[in-house]
């Protein structure tokens, strides 16, 4: 079996319901993976949820159900509905509380247990239930309003819970040289490169054993260690394990073997070091390889801060969609951050950005062309005649373009990629102006320039579908619908091939064309 390109997003926290940065990860990694299927690789995205631990226990007790109550509720009614408002095309999902997890989470920890890795200590600690981490004095600041003059969480702005327990401990610190090396030998491992940095020099700075259990006497929500029935493991030790127990690990080596290594494992930058040091360390100990790339987007941010299920800044992915489409979101917001970098959402923005980008720009680029072909040659695809400098121009902006946008995808800078695309899309529109078609269908000597002036416009059309379908699926499927058909389906068509010239059959009749960005009235 050949290797697939996988993709995996974190797995969230059930204490509530997604807003728009979880979706935004969603979208980032689906973008990513329809792009390498496009690219006619065999793909696979993960996604999940995270069951376990205090933080959703507690959430679950605070709304007076059982914590299984909770987060099948939960998952059924918000977790797995964000997947269809977003439009995400994941190849599996998985929830920490299921059978084939624990049980792969076990022998896990029963290998590393056997190989040494395991030890039974001591600790005491400044924990932080909103990232259900361990917290050095370093990652505290000093609160404000009713926190004032306690030291509190940098993320979550609430105050540590001290904690002093006998436990499980991953002797994490082995790894430092180890983890130090592999960052140095694959120089993308962590991306972007300010988040690499940041890793280095905190793995520089030491590294300390990881508690991986808790006592049940605290709380017992969550997977039993597998040696001593009186312990719990710690929730995120259980989480990271998610990537390889989805894919097979200890039941289906042939499976895991066709997927692992990961290609990119997208988080956003607040658990970066959980997966780009505790994660790979893991692997380490178990004889696994690490992920080939962990890269850490930026925040979504309401008022200067990340927003956030446990302040309850969240905007409800829905009331973007319900207005604007799936595509809109998933256009806006890779388009509109850069990659990497943190960013506010403005309704402002996404509905100049609809209306300029999307639909005046790419879906009346579709509609007009596609109304012009029905005019004036009753919607039958012209062969052209000969190409002169614009014709040929248009076709070097669609290589220029591919181009450009695959190489932003393998640097997983989606928002180049997308106005790498755009520069086809511009190119087209002023194309059209300059050739003025309207006034080439006056005269019936200029039915060969028409001709071509159209089947320029249509398979820049084509190579544009091909190119935007990873970012807006519906729209360009609706497009396919009244261009492409005759080729064959719209997901199969390679990008990389996508601008060679000349894959439109004359004769072919076009289909209807529904509004790719239909209208969206004035709120
Ligand atoms: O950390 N902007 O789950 P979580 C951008 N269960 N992305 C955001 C965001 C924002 N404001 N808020 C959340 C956990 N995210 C663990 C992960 S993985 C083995 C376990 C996204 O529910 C972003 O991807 O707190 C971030 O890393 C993740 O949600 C955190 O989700
Ligand atoms: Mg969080």
């Amino acid at each position: 079996m050949s290797k697939s390109f996988y993709v995996t997003t974190p797995i969230f926290y059930v204490n509530d319901a997604p807003h728009i940065g979880h979706a935004y990860t969603e979208v980032a990694s689906d973008v990513l993976t329809r792009w390498h299927r496009q690219r006619g690789e065999n793909t696979f995205l993960l996604t999940g949820t995270d069951e376990h631990g205090e933080k959703v226990l507690r959430s679950a007790l605070g709304n007076h159900v059982s914590p299984k109550e909770w987060t099948d509720k939960l998952v059924t009614e918000s977790w797995l509905p964000l997947l269809e408002t977003i439009d995400i095309d994941n190849q599996d999902f998985i929830r920490t509380t299921e059978p084939r997890h624990k049980v792969a989470v076990q022998k896990f920890l029963q290998q590393l247990y056997d190989g040494g890795f395991i030890y039974q200590g001591s600790f005491e600690g400044n924990y932080c239930v909103g990232c259900e981490e361990y917290k050095n004095d370093g990652d505290l600041v000093l609160g404000t309003l009713e926190f004032a003059g306690v030291k509190v969480c940098a993320i979550h702005s609430k105050p540590v819970e001290q904690l002093n327990e006998t436990n499980y401990f991953f002797k994490l610190s082995d790894f430092q040289q180890r983890l130090l090396d592999h960052y140095e030998q694959n120089p993308t491992f962590i991306q972007p490169e300010s988040a690499r940095n940041e890793v280095i020099s905190f793995v520089r700075s030491g590294l300390s054993d990881l508690s991986i259990s808790r006592s049940k006497e605290r709380f017992d929500w969550g997977i039993d260690i597998p040696w001593d029935q009186n312990h719990i493991t710690y929730v995120w030790f259980d989480a990271l394990l998610n990537y390889i127990t989805a894919i097979g690990y200890g039941v289906d080596d042939e499976k895991l073997n066709s997927l692992w290594p990961a290609d990119v494992q997208v988080v956003g930058k607040d658990i970066l070091r959980f997966h780009a040091v505790i994660w790979p360390a893991m692997l380490m100990a178990a004889e696994l390889l690490p992920p080939k790339q962990v890269f850490g987007h930026g925040w979504l941010l309401v008022g200067g801060e990340k927003m956030s299920k446990s302040k309850l800044t969240g905007i409800a992915p829905t009331q973007i969609t319900d207005i604007f489409g799936s595509d809109a979101f998933r256009y806006y917001f890779m388009k509109a951050i850069g990659f990497g970098s943190d960013g506010s959402f403005s309704w402002e923005d996404l509905s100049a950005r609809y209306n300029s980008e999307l639909a005046n720009g790419f879906g009346n680029l579709a509609s007009r062309t596609i109304a012009m072909v029905n005019r004036y040659f009753d919607g039958v695809v012209q062969a052209p005649g000969e190409y002169l400098e614009a014709d040929l121009r248009v076709q070097r902006v669609a290589i220029e373009a591919v181009t450009g946008a695959e190489a932003a995808i393998d640097k997983v800078a989606i928002h180049d990629a997308i106005a790498k695309s755009w520069l086809l899309v511009d190119e087209l529109n002023s194309y059209i102006t300059q050739q003025e078609p309207w006034v080439l269908a006056k005269q019936e000597s200029n039915n060969e320039r028409l001709a071509t002036v159209l089947y320029t416009a249509l398979e820049g059309l084509r190579v544009l579908a091909t190119l935007l379908n990873p970012i807006t699926p519906k729209a360009c499927k609706k497009l396919w619908g009244a261009i492409g058909e005759s080729i064959g389906e719209l997901d199969s068509q390679s990008v990389t091939n996508a601008a060679s010239w000349g894959q439109l059959a004359p004769g072919v009749k076009l289909g209807e064309l529904e509004a790719l960005f239909p209208r969206v009235e004035e709120q």
